[in-house]
């Protein structure tokens, strides 16, 4: 489900991130790979003062996998660790457990010489709304994991799933709010679905998309839909409404359903694997 946001909502939501980040030790970020930036929100780097930070782009069978490589050494020179990973199918979860114990390695050493042995490490998941932080809880912790109760001295209500017994992770994930305020990143976000669509205007975004596949991913357009990707934009629209038969009554062109009918394509990856923002180069 989509979130519509308000400042109320932002607020809440801050409010229940900062008594969630008192309780861990790692934050587990999640990026959807195709808008790495624009799917961030960087308060997190504010209010994840202190903590171990893993980027995690997700989403990562969706984008190109150049542009994953670039992301993730775009990030990692910044100091995060990162990992690529597909929350749906699985891929790219074994390597997290070793990266987590790389993040963390500092407080597990801290730890060390305090002589506390086997404190596992606490990690909480966040990003912002659709990134697909549910579909990871689930597909890393897996069904055989048992749940921990309520412990002791941790807040009431808290659920931790016990991973290993190195890893403990915060059932609940912390909800991040978009970037409203720059347009740019509202579309990026409603190319890939974390805007409501009834919201938008579809047609709009679809020429905008359309421009940007032209130049970018030449070809993808002409391969799924055998249109001329020579002409302007709005001619595209109308080729791949006459190709997929999108008619409203008599034979005028449905260019909303051909609108809807690409967006589909583009978000399940049938236009092939797509990164709308592209990594900085160094
Ligand atoms: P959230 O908790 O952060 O709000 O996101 P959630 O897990 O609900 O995931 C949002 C959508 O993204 C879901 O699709 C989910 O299947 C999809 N998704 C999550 N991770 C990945 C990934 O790594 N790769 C791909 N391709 N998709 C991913 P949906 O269409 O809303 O639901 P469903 O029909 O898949 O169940």
């Amino acid at each position: 489900m989509n979130v519509q946001w308000y400042p109320g909502h932002m607020t809440k939501a801050k409010r229940q991130m900062q008594e969630d980040l008192k309780l861990i030790d790692l934050i587990i970020e999640l990026v959807d790979a195709r808008v790495p930036l624009s799917s961030r929100n960087p308060d997190i780097d504010r209010l994840g003062q202190n903590k171990s930070r893993l980027i995690l782009l997700n989403k990562a069978d969706l984008a190109d996998e150049r542009q994953n490589e670039a992301w993730k050494e775009y990030f990692q020179g910044k100091g995060f660790h990162v990992v690529k990973v597909d929350s749906r199918n699985g891929a790219g979860m074994k390597n997290i457990q070793n990266v987590i114990q790389e993040a963390c390695k500092e407080k597990i050493e801290r730890d060390r010489k305090r002589g506390i042995k086997n404190r596992p490490v606490r990690a909480m998941v966040a990003g912002i709304p659709n990134v697909g932080k549910s579909t990871f809880i689930n597909t890393f912790a897996g069904k055989a994991c048992a749940k921990t109760g309520n412990r002791p001295g941790v807040t009431k209500g808290k659920q931790w799933i016990r991973l290993n017994k190195n890893v403990e992770l915060l059932d609940t994930p912390g909800i991040l709010w978009p970037k409203f305020e720059d347009q740019e990143v509202g579309i990026r976000l409603a190319f890939v679905g974390s805007i409501k669509d009834d919201i938008l205007n579809m047609e709009e975004l679809a020429l905008t998309l359309i421009g940007y596949l032209k130049e970018k991913y030449p070809g993808a357009l002409n391969a799924r839909y055998e249109v001329s990707e020579q002409e302007e934009a709005l001619s595209v629209l109308e080729g791949i409404a006459r190709v997929r038969g999108c008619l409203k009554k008599g034979e005028e062109l449905d260019y909303a359903k051909a609108s809807g009918l690409l967006f589909d394509d583009f978000r399940s990856g049938k236009l092939g694997r797509i990164t709308l923002e592209w990594a900085p180069a160094e």
